[in-house]
């Protein structure tokens, strides 16, 4: 496994002679076989088995695949968890190694957003809502960092998983627009044997948080299954997942949205393809969760 960046990570305060992430990338690039399907997964480390179900799907799906760790700055707002955001740097390498990755690239800020830097992507339609409502910046610092890691890698295919619904969502129409070549592939979300969602942040929660925590899955699992019982009103499918959240969770949203575009469901039926979102905080944790009814009848 080649390692990109090692010399070069952000807590090395002087940078090493070494030619830069950028310039290594694009010799490591060129150096493919054009024939080659690449694969790529791009991450903020701290591993966890949602991220190596994308290694995995990439592993069968890609001749290569090249596995990003970056804390990108650009989408964390002041005040937000960007310094304590988990970093695992050790393990996440043995995991990639043992996960048959080719390529690990380390990004820093350094080169990524060096002096001057100025450019802005955005895809305010399907930023402003959901997330986007208390983190107004975070979109765009992933769509930015997600737009210049495809510039840089090319690659045939990106791998993200169903958990940032409301991210896949954005970066899909990002490429679209913007007639990038990649093929985005979506892979479902992994839960813990108790319904949690898998999420780098969830090392964070202490053991009473992690119990609240769990009362947002239970929320989902609730609304599926009235879904499944043939419920369709929102009102009665939304109280039913509120009496099953915990009191001692801070509740952001929970919305019932087409699937499609992430728009909240109008009318007082739910129809068509239906995802739920929530987003609450346990103690200090933001977390995030979704489940998809469109399948359930
Ligand atoms: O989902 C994430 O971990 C990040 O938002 C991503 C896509 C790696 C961009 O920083």
């Amino acid at each position: 496994m080649q390692i990109i960046g090692a010399d070069q990570r952000e807590s090395e305060k002087t940078p090493s002679p070494s030619a830069g992430i950028v310039t290594e990338l694009r010799k490591w690039r060129k150096s493919q076989d054009s024939d080659k399907v690449i694969g790529l997964v791009p991450t903020m480390g701290a591993l966890h088995e949602g991220h190596l179900s994308l290694i995995r799907q990439a592993r069968r799906e890609c001749d290569v695949v090249a596995l990003t760790i970056f804390v990108n700055p650009t989408q964390f707002a002041p005040g937000e968890d960007l310094d304590s955001y988990p970093r695992t740097l050790d393990t996440d390498l043995q995991l990639a190694q043992k996960e048959g990755v080719d390529l690990v690239w380390l990004g820093n800020s350094r080169d990524l957003y060096p002096t001057g830097f100025a450019t802005r992507v955005e895809v305010p339609a399907l930023s402003d809502r959901l997330c986007g409502k208390s983190r107004p910046h975070h979109f765009g610092g992933v769509c930015l960092i997600v737009l210049k890691l495809f510039q840089l890698f090319q690659p045939t295919k990106a791998f993200f998983g169903e958990k940032d619904l409301q991210q896949v969502t954005i970066i899909e129409r990002m490429v679209a627009d913007l007639h990038v070549e990649t093929e985005i592939v979506r892979c479902p979300l992994v839960r813990e044997d108790d319904g949690l969602a898998l999420s780098s942040r969830n090392v964070r929660l202490t053991p009473e948080d992690r119990q609240r925590a769990l009362s947002l899955s239970k929320a989902l699992f609730a609304i599926e299954a009235s879904w499944r019982g043939g419920e369709r009103k929102v009102q009665t499918l939304v109280e039913g997942a509120f009496e099953a959240l915990d009191p001692g969770m801070e509740l952001e949203y929970l919305e019932l949205v087409d699937r499609n575009d992430l728009s909240p469901i109008e009318g007082e039926e739910a129809t068509g393809d239906v995802a739920v979102c929530v987003a609450a905080r346990a103690g200090d944790v933001r977390l995030i969760d979704n489940i998809t009814l469109e399948f359930l009848s």
